[in-house]
């Protein structure tokens, strides 16, 4: 699915005091494209995948998800576009600590009302993607880093979105844990294209990347 930012604009306030997150920004990607995004801490890269993710919505602007306005979809509209179109991975694993790798990646599934054949087959799919067979029946806390952020990408992709969204996915992870992780998103937009958005201080995403942007203050510099 192609992604087209046009003069976005998020102004957070808070009692008195006003933040302007994005101011104007602009960005344009295409079907199938990965793009990596850097900048500084409080240039606003969260409050970008937050837009493009339908989790919260812009001051102004607007974004085209394959031509349709998100910004104005109903709320309802735009539970059912998360739900089919994206997954969201963030830099701490977010899995639910009481069930196992594979339940976790079947709850998804579940709330989409799945069935228990589908379910079953769709997590053995996600388990060769990120390689994780011998761990399905352990729980988040006994699994290392790096296999907690494999199960939670397995967790984003379980209902099959074209968009992946991805905000400091190896933050937590040590330096070689890191690059399997990047090198699992490139799989993932080279092997079943996926349009993919990638937030990370770390350079080593360029090479996997089509695209490498910069944001300062709420804008893409470069
Ligand atoms: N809910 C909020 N209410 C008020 N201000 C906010 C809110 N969320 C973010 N901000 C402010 O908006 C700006 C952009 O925040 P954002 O979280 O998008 O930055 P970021 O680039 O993701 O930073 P980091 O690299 O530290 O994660 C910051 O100045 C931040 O303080
Ligand atoms: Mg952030």
């Amino acid at each position: 699915m192609s992604i087209v930012v046009k003069d976005l604009i998020r102004v957070y306030r808070t009692g008195k005091s006003e933040v302007i997150a994005l101011r104007g920004l602009n960005l344009d990607v295409k079907a199938g494209e990965i793009v990596a995004i850097m900048g500084p801490s409080g240039c606003g890269k969260t409050t970008l995948l937050n837009m493009i993710g339908g989790l919260d919505r812009p001051t102004a602007g607007s974004i085209l998800v394959d031509g349709k306005d998100i910004t104005q979809f109903s709320e309802n509209e735009l539970v059912e576009f998360r739900r089919r179109n994206v997954g969201y991975v963030f830099q701490f694993f977010n899995l639910v600590p009481t069930l196992t790798a594979e339940e976790n990646i079947e709850l998804p599934m579940q709330l989409a009302g799945t069935s228990h054949a589908k379910r079953k087959e769709r997590v053995g799919e996600l388990l060769d993607i990120i390689d994780l067979h011998e761990r399905k029946h352990h729980k988040p806390d006994e699994l290392s880093g790096g296999e907690q952020q494999r199960v939670a990408i397995a967790v984003a992709l379980a209902n099959d979105p074209e968009i992946i969204l991805a905000d400091e996915p190896t933050g937590e992870l040590d330096t070689k844990t890191g690059k399997e992780v990047l090198q699992l998103f490139h799989t993932l937009g080279r092997e079943f294209g996926k349009t993919e958005i990638i937030v990370t201080h770390d350079q080593r995403i360029s090479p996997l990347a089509d695209r490498t942007l910069t944001i300062e203050d709420g804008l893409i510099i470069k």
